[in-house]
């Protein structure tokens, strides 16, 4: 008797009201996927609205259409605007560059964490579109939960001014939790969990540490459990899929990884797993001479260097509540509490990489070399 009780009680009334008609546009437009004669414009519209009421109160959910638009046969390093509305108003309006085909200086913006503090995180934004970069890189945990409508919502209204003309390369973090909406929402190369991209001679590695598993009941337990249990074959394949991209692209001026967890942190309760991650990776990344490896998941910044040279960044102040530390680490070169984010100048013979706070005062520059020819490498 007293579960009917409950569940009387409990019982949602659903109503479903007409179609959003103000403005149709929900989320973007916003341009992914550009390469040197291709770029895709995606956007949402509202398609109905539905209204939930319970014993804690009322609620709205909206539900979306996505759209997107591949653009193939454009001409490289070329500007081309788009109205996805044509009704004169600035809604439906952007902008966007394509890569370059040759080999030529250009600038990107790094930050990650960016989940939970939208004004922070739009700071961050504005702050990123006065770098007037050639493309966006998001290190994971873009939003709180990315099972939640409501938090895709916030993502894409801070992200507006942004996604319109600057493409945004994600990297999945534990707080996409894998949901349906991310991959619906970006339009990414390759399988979407972990890709690659060029622009000019750089080679971006965009790579998965959680794991196509994660709703697991072993992974929620303890997120570590996956490397020595059923993840590792998941892994493995991610990495003979990096080293073949490596092989394949010994040429490469440059080669930056990604991943959402770092290889190294300075947080007690994160160091095992950190450790187990770079056991796993770094070999790969330092054979190679991968310039550096960018992550994020402890909120703050971090750069260090490893005896072999592998410069490992943790970028994670985007808009996530900052972390404190426990530990140091002989390999650390600087460690900050700091919402930040870093600018890289790609140029013909190093990368610059200025590191930001959210007022724009620097934290630090410093330079990454151009690989050597792969034959001087070897030798
Ligand atoms: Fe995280």
């Amino acid at each position: 008797m007293k579960i009917v009780r409950f569940m009387f009680s409990a019982m949602m009334t659903l109503l479903i009201s007409a179609a959003y008609a103000e403005n149709p546009i929900a989320f973007g437009p916003y341009i992914q996927n550009i390469t040197d004669g291709s770029a895709i414009i995606c956007w949402s519209t509202y398609k109905t609205e539905v209204g939930i009421a319970g014993p804690d109160g009322g609620k709205t959910k909206k539900l979306y259409d996505h759209h997107e638009l591949p653009l193939t046969r454009l001409k490289h390093d070329t500007e081309y605007s788009y109205d996805v509305l044509r009704d004169g108003s600035e809604y439906g309006k952007g902008t966007f560059k394509t890569f370059p085909e040759k080999i030529e200086p250009f600038s990107f913006v790094v930050y990650g964490d960016t989940r939970s503090d939208s004004v922070i995180h739009q700071k961050i934004v504005d702050l990123a579109i006065k770098e007037k970069p050639r493309l966006v890189i998001n290190t994971g945990d873009l939003v709180a939960s990315g099972l939640e409508i409501d938090d895709w919502e916030i993502f894409f209204d801070v992200n507006r001014q942004l996604m319109k003309n600057v493409p945004y390369y994600p990297v999945l973090g534990n707080h996409e939790k894998d949901a349906d909406y991310y991959f619906e929402f970006f339009n990414l190369p390759g399988n979407e969990r972990y890709y690659e991209f060029f622009v000019g001679d750089v080679l971006f590695l965009m790579l998965d540490s959680e794991g196509s598993d994660f709703g697991k009941p072993e992974y929620v337990k303890n997120d570590d459990y996956y490397w020595s249990n059923y993840q590792k074959d998941y892994f493995e394949e991610q990495r003979e899929w990096v080293e073949n991209m490596l092989d394949l692209h010994k040429d490469a001026g440059y080669v930056f990884a990604f991943f959402h967890k770092p290889l190294i942190s300075l947080m007690s309760r994160r160091a095992p797993g950190s450790k187990q991650h770079r056991a796993f990776w770094a070999e790969t990344f330092e054979k190679h001479d991968v310039q550096a490896v960018i992550c994020g998941h402890d909120h703050h910044y971090h750069r260090a260097q490893s005896d072999e040279g592998l410069t490992m960044i943790t970028s994670g102040g985007g808009g996530a509540s900052l972390y404190n530390t426990d530990i140091t680490s002989p390999e650390t070169k600087l460690h900050k509490k700091v919402n930040h984010l870093i600018r890289v100048d790609v140029g013909e013979n190093e990368a610059t990489l200025k590191v930001i706070d959210i007022e724009g005062n620097e934290i630090e520059t410093f330079t990454l070399p151009k690989r050597k020819p792969y034959r001087q490498r070897r030798n």
